[in-house]
């Protein structure tokens, strides 16, 4: 199937993050057109085009650019401010990265307008602490920017300031979720707030603020390039667009591949080569870890934010993870579960105290000690996390966790019955 790049387009460019070869390539072009326009007609672009978030929820863009109030008076009064999650960390999920790494003008284009649409002029990019590479690669883009005056004082003599800040975070999973991030950039502890207040209405230093991921930023400019219809055309009426598939796992390419959104497993697996030799799909994540996982049955589910919640899922951050029939699923949980309760930030008491309890009997699994009561336990323990926390970090240990006893029970009896797990190192797969 052919692919449709938008947000890859330039990837393959030589040296596709300078600032020469961007311009090359239609880049900044978007911007005069944009300026060209009244913010409220921006917004109402990025309405009409029906892009919806990418860092996981699918949160529709423009509706949220609209929450932002305006005004001369009242909450519209204070400075408005445009934060860039880049803090990617949802296991499996790697979009973001090469995005910023291949094509860093992209967010800043994209930047610039959604700026000028929110009437923000200042703008954060907060990327993950372990990313340095990512760092200096937007940090040079930033600089590239403002010596070429798309940033600063006056850009293009449209009578726009807008000045952008690269910000390092420090390695906490927590911080990709969007109120622990803002707490982090006021310099606090980063750990979640309760919504609502939304940021778009009280976020950075309790201002209005639009917090949105790198991927749909870096979609805006050519949406204001090709239109709301060209967008909408490109994928599902519901969830237009393209996406940015993170394939990984058992498959013989793993990568990123981008497709239009509601492309199914079975068309991604084509363009990755299919499953490695000799073994056959078992279970896999359509956006990541915290989207419960599917089997192969759910292998025609088209990828897109409805089709997935309609199958029983979430589309999330578009986190292919692929396990085959070598793979245990209790195991795979397990490493999935330790890595939420090493993350929880620890200030919601059913999230810090659940995620240890659920380690604990994933451990007792693992090495055969555990009872049949328990793998009822996990469910109980699970209802008594899911949403009962601040933010949705609970809540994704809880979907990993129920859709891997609905769909393999068998295989967690099977763990009490041969007294731990019963996968070979070899990777055979036992009789179940
Ligand atoms: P959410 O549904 O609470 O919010 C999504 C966005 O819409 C937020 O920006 C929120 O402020 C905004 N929003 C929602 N209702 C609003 C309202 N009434 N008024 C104004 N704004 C509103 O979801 P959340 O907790 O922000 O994100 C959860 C998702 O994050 C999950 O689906 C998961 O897939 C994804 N995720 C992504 C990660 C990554 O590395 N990209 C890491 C972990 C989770």
């Amino acid at each position: 199937m052919p692919l449709t790049p938008v947000l890859s387009a330039r990837w393959g460019a030589e040296r596709p993050w300078s600032i020469e070869t961007y311009r090359d390539l239609d880049g900044y072009k978007a911007l005069p057109k944009a300026f060209k326009a009244t913010p409220d007609e921006l917004i109402e672009l990025v309405k009409n085009s029906s892009l919806r978030g990418r860092g996981g929820a699918g949160f529709p863009t423009g509706m949220k650019w609209s929450f932002v109030p305006q005004g001369d008076s009242g909450p519209g009064a204070k400075p408005k401010y445009l934060v860039i999650n880049a803090d990617e960390g949802e296991p499996g999920t790697c979009r973001d990265l090469p995005l910023m790494m291949n094509d860093p003008h992209a967010l800043i284009e994209g930047c610039i307008i959604a700026s000028y649409a929110i009437r923000s002029h200042f703008c954060a990019i907060y990327i993950r602490g372990e990313a340095i590479h990512a760092i200096r690669r937007v940090r040079n883009a930033v600089a590239e920017a403002y010596e070429a005056g798309f940033l600063g004082k006056d850009i293009l003599g449209s009578g726009f300031d807008l000045d952008i800040v690269v910000h390092a975070g420090a390695g906490a999973y927590i911080c990709g979720e969007e109120t622990a991030l803002l707490e982090s950039l006021e310099g606090r502890r980063g750990q979640p707030r309760l919504k609502p207040p939304f940021p778009a209405v009280a976020g950075l230093y309790a201002s209005p603020t639009v917090v949105n991921n790198v991927g749909t930023i870096a979609s805006v400019p050519s949406i204001v390039l090709g239109g709301a219809d060209w967008y909408k055309e490109l994928g599902p009426e519901k969830s237009p667009g393209t996406s940015i598939y993170s394939l990984s796992g058992r498959v013989k390419r793993p990568g990123q591949y981008e497709a239009p959104m509601g492309t199914t497993l079975r068309e991604l697996l084509e363009m990755a080569g299919g499953i490695r030799e000799g073994h056959e799909l078992k279970f896999w994540t359509p956006g990541g870890s915290s989207t419960p996982s599917f089997t192969a049955a759910e292998i025609d589910v088209p990828l897109d934010f409805d089709s997935v919640a309609a199958a029983g899922s979430l589309n999330g951050t578009s986190a292919v993870m692929i396990f085959d029939d070598s793979d245990c699923n209790v195991r795979a949980t397990m490493k999935w579960i330790e890595f939420y309760a090493h993350e929880s930030c620890g200030k919601c008491t059913p999230c810090r105290e659940g995620n240890f309890w659920l380690v604990q009997i994933y451990e007792r699994l693992e090495n055969g000690e555990a009872t049949a009561a328990e793998v009822d336990q996990i469910l109980d323990i699970c209802d008594s996390i899911g949403g009962r926390s601040f933010c949705a970090l609970a809540d994704g240990a809880v979907a990993c966790a129920q859709s891997s006893i609905k769909n393999f029970r068998d295989e967690y009896l099977l763990h009490l019955e041969y007294g731990g797990c019963p996968f070979h190192e070899t990777g055979e797969q036992p009789e179940l």
